[in-house]
């Protein structure tokens, strides 16, 4: 066999086809064609994910049948919570979910039908897990769109127009091609893993810091700031101790992430309905900062923590929300793996010792 040297973190690399997504440095991202932005701001939750996952929007009829598997399969079997019960108080919320997800009983058949089960209930298993946490009641309700019950089971209120952006910030969470996680699943589904081990192992990937961890940690240097020109002082500082600021940079987005400048725009105008006109100061300050001292653009995670933060969101939330929204993606990944398998199974070359002898 000829072995072939590729760069590490197969930056660059294209690994496989795909027909779900695309992105490039300039700062495009497509969902099967149609630019991730125009579908944010335009559609709904339901009509992206069936976008996603079927390759088509839907019409009417398929609109509704999605929509309803997508609400009949939202709620957890009573045992659920008695197995969360049994959980450490303080375990993080991803990984509640990652543990849930791994061993929860489905009643879909189908690939696909597994798939969207699982993604339908990480909204009820997070907020399950959060109110037993701290010691309430779990919320019940199932009405309203994917996104109103989402923003429901977080926050407890029914604000529609929070609700909206909250759906805005899932659908351009929703797909990013062969991102760390999703390629995790596909190695996964490459060894023809059932759909429920392949989401597990894709919940493990997207809890780093690197890729949807990130989220969680921006509001702690964020909300420590007073000024714009603290925050300048700040970025300077980690730069000089070569430390990395989370919510900036990306593999493929040197110049601009879209769904961050998306969600920025957004942002201005929630902010200032919010009265939080100082946070959004502060938060593009260190975005220039950042920009003028290494040419490293914000991305998607940044903006996304502070308008979760002004939604009200407990920030424990905040990967699994990425990682919700995602799992539509990872379904549509799965189904695109399977159909056309190969197992992914590199080669390294050896640098260890050799010729050792007991
Ligand atoms: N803060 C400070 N410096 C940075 C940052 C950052 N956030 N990101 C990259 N750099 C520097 C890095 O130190 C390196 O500098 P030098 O060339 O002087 O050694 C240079 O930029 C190239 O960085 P890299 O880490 O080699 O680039 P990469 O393409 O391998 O990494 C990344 C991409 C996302 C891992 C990285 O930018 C990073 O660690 N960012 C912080 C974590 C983060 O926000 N992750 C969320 C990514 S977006 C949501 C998602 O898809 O998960």
């Amino acid at each position: 066999m000829e072995f072939e040297e590729v760069k590490k973190g197969l930056a660059g690399v294209i690994v496989d086809d795909t027909a779900i997504a695309s992105t490039d440095s300039s700062g495009t991202l497509i969902y099967r064609g149609y630019v991730a932005e125009e579908l944010a701001e335009r559609s709904t939750f339901e009509e992206v994910a069936h976008l996603v996952v079927y390759g088509h929007l839907p019409n009417k009829k398929e609109r509704l049948k999605f929509s309803n598997l997508l609400s009949r399969n939202s709620r957890v079997a009573p045992n659920i919570d008695k197995i969360m019960g049994l959980l450490p108080r303080n375990a993080p919320a991803i990984d509640v979910l990652r543990s849930i997800v791994s061993m929860m009983p489905l009643n879909e058949n189908e690939d696909d039908g597994k798939l969207l089960e699982i993604a339908a209930k990480m909204p009820r298993i997070m907020s399950d897990w959060h109110r037993l946490s701290k010691g309430s009641l779990p919320l019940r309700s199932t009405d309203g769109t994917y996104a109103e019950r989402f923003y429901y089971l977080l926050t407890g209120s029914k604000n529609k127009s929070d609700a909206r952006l909250l759906e805005e910030l899932l659908i351009l969470y929703m797909e990013h091609e062969f991102n760390a996680s999703t390629f995790t699943l596909r190695v996964a589904a490459s060894t023809l893993t059932d759909p429920q081990a392949a989401m597990t192992a894709a919940l493990a990937a997207i809890k780093g810091p690197l890729h949807g961890g990130a989220n969680a940690e921006i509001l702690d240097y964020l909300l420590q700031m007073k000024s714009t020109s603290e925050a300048r002082r700040y970025v300077d500082a980690k730069l000089r101790k070569k430390e990395k600021i989370m919510g900036f940079g990306h593999r493929i987005y040197k110049n601009k992430d879209p769904r961050a400048q998306y969600l920025k725009e957004r942002l201005r105008v929630f902010a200032a309905a919010k009265g939080a006109e100082k946070l959004y100061d502060i938060a593009t300050a260190i975005e220039d900062e950042m920009w003028k001292m290494k040419n490293i653009p914000a991305n998607m995670d940044f903006y996304a923590a502070i308008c979760l933060y002004l939604m009200g969101i407990d920030s424990s939330f905040n990967t699994p929300i990425f990682a919700a929204s995602r799992s539509f993606g990872w379904t549509a990944h799965y189904l695109e793996q399977v159909s056309n398998n190969k197992l992914i199974r590199p080669s390294s070359r050896y640098i260890g010792p050799v010729g050792m002898h007991l």
